[in-house]
């Protein structure tokens, strides 16, 4: 006899002996049967298991059993007479190892998606965070298998760190001072030396990784104080970036093409039962679009046609569009939803929108940056071929008002064996919303911070 994971025994044909250890989803008690189904957060399914007054604590414990308790359980896997389960567990023995009280907040209807934010202790135990949990650890697992077979090595790259990846000045600070003492110029005596920081990206020492061993990702947590409060952003998310030696532009984008398909088609495969749930439950189109990504090519144009086609669609968007302004989210949709209906790759961004980093073109006014943008989510990918050029990335630096003192070592990697490269960066839980449907980054997170919210 071995203790099982509920989702594989639901696949099991019926007959011996089983444990199962999991808790109540459901307790109906009949006249003289008690039905209980249990999960184990194995699969959206739970079993069920029949309860029969010749247990020994049928009356004063069985009975007693209520949504939300521990239990243990052995018994016999028989076939189920009733529809929607082909095996269930004749209960030999129950032990409840953990109760509830009358307080337990999960009762059996639909709660909503802000109401179980705020027990994340125990929201993972419905059906829907369950299953984007296992989604979430799915693609995880597919990113690496995609990366490590076509042989990157994956690079941890710092938390803590000195330098603005993206030099937009959204890092929150690490410091062991105090009060007054706290201020920036008092650093020196920091536990650093100096300012520190959380990442907000690590691309700039993944292009170091890259500058040695040609192929890296990274797939760590990032960090950024943005008081954006919608829908996508979060101020602690996950983040995978690959970095590429001799890799321009078009091998940048045909990269992120083949890994999404990639990534997408894995999610189907591995992830069928919680995938038919988000069609069921959450965005009738979850698994049609994962089929069309895969299926269809990536569209794409240059920032100049997309904001050509804005300009000519007649829309009347919230923010004006202007050739030199970044793309809203707004614009962004409706290129990939409205205009092309799958997603789209948009590249040559204006140089005054993009950080430092960026290849310079040689219209000197736009630089090879590229987006990739899905429905529903709109960006999902950030990337560039990089400037490997010292010359130009000094300019650049100048240009956006950023020390060279503090980026010497990424200057130094364009000194000694400079070579052109490219990279980007996915957002794992947008990742994760494309996929599951889910409408708010906040749910596809096991503890979201956003500003004003880091309990849990
Ligand atoms: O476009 P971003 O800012 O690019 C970078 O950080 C580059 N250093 C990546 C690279 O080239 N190596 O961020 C990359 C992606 C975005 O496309 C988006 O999916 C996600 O990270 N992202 C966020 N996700 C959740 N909450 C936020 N506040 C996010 N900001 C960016
Ligand atoms: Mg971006």
């Amino acid at each position: 006899m071995k203790r099982a994971r509920v989702a594989d025994l639901l696949r099991r044909e019926p007959g011996g002996v089983v444990e199962i250890d999991g808790w109540v989803k459901t307790a109906r008690h009949a006249k003289e049967m008690s039905f209980i189904e249990v999960s184990d957060g194995s699969s959206v399914a739970g079993i069920q298991v029949i309860a029969e007054p010749d247990l020994a604590n049928f009356e004063d414990e069985v009975r007693a059993l209520r949504t939300g308790a521990a239990l243990r359980v052995e018994g016999e896997l028989i076939e189920s007479p009733g529809k929607g389960q082909r095996v269930e567990v004749a209960a030999r023995r129950v032990e409840q190892v953990g109760g509830v009280g009358d307080d337990y907040p999960l009762q059996k209807k639909r709660h909503t998606f802000e109401f179980l934010r705020e027990i994340a202790h125990l929201r993972m135990r419905t059906n829907s965070l369950g299953a984007v949990m296992r989604v979430r650890n799915a693609a995880s697992q597919a990113i690496h298998r995609f990366f490590q077979g076509e042989g990157f090595v994956e690079l941890h790259t710092p938390v803590i760190t000195a330098s603005d990846a993206e030099g937009a000045g959204e890092m929150f600070r690490v410091t062991t001072l105090e009060g007054a003492s706290a201020d920036p110029d008092a650093a020196a005596a920091d536990f650093f030396g100096r300012p520190a920081y959380l990442t907000v990206s690590g691309q700039l020492e993944a292009e170091i990784g890259a500058a040695a061993l040609s192929r890296v990702y990274t797939f760590g947590p990032t960090f950024r104080a943005e008081n954006s409060n919608t829908s996508r952003h979060l101020a602690e998310f996950w983040m995978i970036e690959p970095e590429v030696a001799f890799l321009d532009l078009d091998g940048n984008v045909a990269l992120a093409e083949a890994f999404l398909k990639s990534v997408c088609g894995d999610l189907l495969e591995h992830c069928r039962d919680d995938m038919e749930f988000f069609a069921l439950r959450v965005e009738k189109s979850a698994i049609d679009t994962l089929e069309h990504v895969i299926r269809e090519p990536f569209e794409r144009m240059t920032y100049t046609e997309a904001v050509k086609i804005l300009e000519a669609s007649g829309r009347d968007f919230e923010f004006p569009v202007q050739w030199g302004a970044d793309l809203q989210s707004e614009h962004e949709r409706f290129l990939t939803e409205e205009h092309v209906g799958r997603p789209l790759v948009v590249t040559d961004y204006p140089r005054g929108i993009k950080p430092f980093y960026m290849y310079l073109n040689d219209d000197e006014r736009t630089v090879r940056a590229m987006d990739v943008l899905v429905p529903r989510v709109g960006e999902i990918i950030g990337g560039s071929q990089r400037e490997h050029r010292l010359p130009i990335l000094e300019t650049r630096l100048q240009e956006q008002g950023l020390p060279e003192s503090e980026y010497w070592w990424y200057l130094d990697l364009r000194r000694h064996g400079s070579v052109p490269h490219a990279g980007f960066g996915l957002g794992f839980e947008r990742l994760v919303q494309f996929a599951t449907g889910m409408a708010n980054i906040r749910d596809v997170i096991p503890f979201p911070r956003t500003p004003g919210n880091a309990e849990f």
